[in-house]
This record gives C-alpha cells, structure tokens and sequence, in this order.
C-alpha cells in the first residue's frame, strides 16, 4: 500500500500542505494540481512530488492527470463565494467531475474531503448544503472505493482560523462576536492528515464516512478568550445577541475582501461537534489545541515582540 501515485487536488491549501509533506515523507509518489503553481513551488522540494499548473475544473484536464494513478484525494472547498466561484462549482460540481473522470481512466480510489454536518437535505448556510451535495455525488458512487472525512474545525500553527483571531485581538481592546454560543471540536491538522494516511493504506475505510473531532467541545466565545489568554492579551470578547449577530453577517458580507457572511452565519447555527469521533476508529490520539497552540502563539506575545524589538535595536 506503500509508494502509491496519488494525485491531490487542494494540496496547496492548509490541510493540503500538510497532507502531502505527509504523504510524500511516506514514500509515495504525488501530483499536486494547482490553479497558482508560481504560488506555492516550495512544495516541489517534497520528494517525489510534482506541482502541476491546471484548471481542474476541466474534466479533459482531471483525466489527463488521473491517468495512472492508484488514488485521487480531493481537498478542495472554499469558506466564501466570489463571483469567480460559487459554492456549487466547488464544492457539489467538481466532485462530480472528479468521480468522472476516476471512472474515465480506471482510477477505483477517492479520498474525499467533505465537512462536519455537510447535510445536502438541510443545509443550513450553501456552504454546509454544497458539502453535502458533493458528499452525496462521491458516496453514491458505487463503483469507486470512496473514504469521506467531515471534520470539525481544523487548527495548526498555519491556520487561517485561530490566526485570523488572534490577528483581531492584536488590534482590538473589544471584540464583538457572533453566536458565541456556537459550539466546536477544533481537530488538530496534524491528526487529519493521519486520518487520510490510514485510509489510504487501510482498505477496512472504504466505503466509510468519518466524523474528525479534537479532544474538547468548546463555544465559540471560550475558544477566542482562549487565543487572546495565550496571546497574553487581556481582550473584552461581547458575545452579540442574534439580531447584531445577523446584522454584523450582512455588513461585514459586503467587504469585497470576506471575514464573514450570512453564510457563515447560517453555518455557525449548528454545533460543529461529533456524534462519533471517527478518529478513534482510525487508531488515531487526537491532540489537544492546549498542546499545540500555546508554544505556537507564545512566540507572538506583546512581552515577546518587545523582547525581540529591543533585541534588534540592540539595548540588551
Ligand atoms: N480548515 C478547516 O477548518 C476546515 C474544516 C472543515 C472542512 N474543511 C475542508 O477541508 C478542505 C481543505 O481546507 P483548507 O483549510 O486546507 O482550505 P484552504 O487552505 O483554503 O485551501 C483550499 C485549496 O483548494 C483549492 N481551491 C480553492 N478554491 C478553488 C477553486 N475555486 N477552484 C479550484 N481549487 C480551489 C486551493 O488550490 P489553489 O489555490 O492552489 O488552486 C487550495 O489548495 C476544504 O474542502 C474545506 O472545506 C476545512
């Protein structure tokens, strides 16, 4: 099951990069496809790993890379819509066109990334409604071997998620916030990667779904305390009552550059917690953010930064 050829569409993203310095450390032979190949060339040092400039919404462009290969992961979504992408392309469309083509050039194997409580019947934001589009497409392709992941929030030192926060919190005595009540299982990047590594290397998880949570269930108010504790920042987070919470959505959704939308909103509506934590299943210890982010954010601390500022300007 070793040294496989795999071809990793999203493989330059957060999850991506991890996945794939993981996969390649193990041996097997990857192909990233990338709409940006200029942006992320670091990832060529990876042994055996090629970055391939495509558009893989092309389905003449997918199977002209899938051609040979043992397993296809798909990893790629997106938080906001822009008029260069909607939710449907991407996250309902291509996996169909990705399982097309599997079927076009004989490639059986899919790992595909989907999202905790993607629900294609309920939605309730397009986001988690798409997911689950694409989720149904995947799985309900009888003739390939399918693996289908629904994490939770992921986190790493490399997070768009706790770095946006901590990012805010640097800037702001007072962080208004919407739904704090909102509940997450933040999921370590590090233990998603391991859970698409088992996987591929265990054919026990075809044909499964697989819920991935981290160690602890914390609302969304609890969690950003948490980051500006560990920035060692004493920051006023005001959880926002429903009605602002909207408001705040609709405002901020008209930024041409998205921090949060209604749709976010809608998603944050339901709780991103497990019913079964299915890296258990995998073998997998999930870590804790307490045991990853602290050493991470303790670099970036206001004593830290003086500390380092006085050392550049020479005065210790
Ligand atoms: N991060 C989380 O907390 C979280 C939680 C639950 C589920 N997920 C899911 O996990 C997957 C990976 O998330 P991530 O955080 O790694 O995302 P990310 O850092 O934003 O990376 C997204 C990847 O998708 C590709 N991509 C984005 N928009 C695209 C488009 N319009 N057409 C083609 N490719 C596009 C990008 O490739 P190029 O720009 O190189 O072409 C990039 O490699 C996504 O499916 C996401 O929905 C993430």
């Amino acid at each position: 099951m070793k040294n496989q050829t795999l071809c990793v569409l999203g493989g330059t993203g957060f999850v991506g990069r991890h996945l794939v310095t993981r996969l390649a450390n193990r041996g097997h032979r990857i192909k990233v496809l990338t709409r940006y190949p200029q942006r992320h060339r670091e990832i060529e040092v990876l042994p055996d790993t090629t970055l391939i400039g495509a558009d893989v919404h092309d389905p003449t462009v997918l199977a002209e890379h899938f051609a040979g290969c043992d397993a296809v992961v798909n990893l790629v979504g997106i938080l906001h819509e822009y008029p260069s992408q909607s939710f449907r392309t991407v996250h309902a469309e291509l996996p169909g066109k990705v399982v097309e083509a599997c079927r076009a050039v004989g490639v059986k194997r899919l790992l595909h990334m989907s999202a905790l409580h993607a629900d294609a019947a309920k939605g309730p934001s397009q986001y988690l409604f798409t997911k689950g589009e694409g989720e149904r497409v995947v799985t309900q392709a009888q003739d390939l071997a399918v693996t289908c992941f629904k994490p939770s929030i992921i986190f790493g030192p490399d997070d768009n998620f706790y770095n946006q926060f901590a990012n805010m919190l640097r800037f702001s005595l007072v962080l208004p916030l919407a739904c704090p009540n909102a509940r997450f299982a933040p999921v370590y990047v590090g233990d998603v990667a391991q859970a698409f590594e088992v996987a591929l290397e265990n054919d026990a998880t075809i044909g499964q779904s697989y819920e991935l949570c981290g160690p602890r269930v914390y609302t969304f108010k609890e969690l950003v305390e948490d980051i500006a504790r560990m920035l060692g920042l004493k920051r006023l987070v005001v959880g926002l009552p429903d009605s602002l919470a909207r408001l705040q959505a609709k405002v901020l959704g008209l930024l041409p550059v998205k921090v949060f939308t209604t749709d976010n909103y809608l998603s944050l509506q339901v709780d991103s917690v497990c019913s079964c934590n299915g890296l258990e299943a995998l073998g997998i210890t999930p870590c804790s953010v307490e045991s990853i982010m602290p050493t991470h954010f303790a670099g970036k601390t206001q004593r830290r930064r003086y500390d380092h500022l006085r050392r550049a300007a020479r005065r210790d």
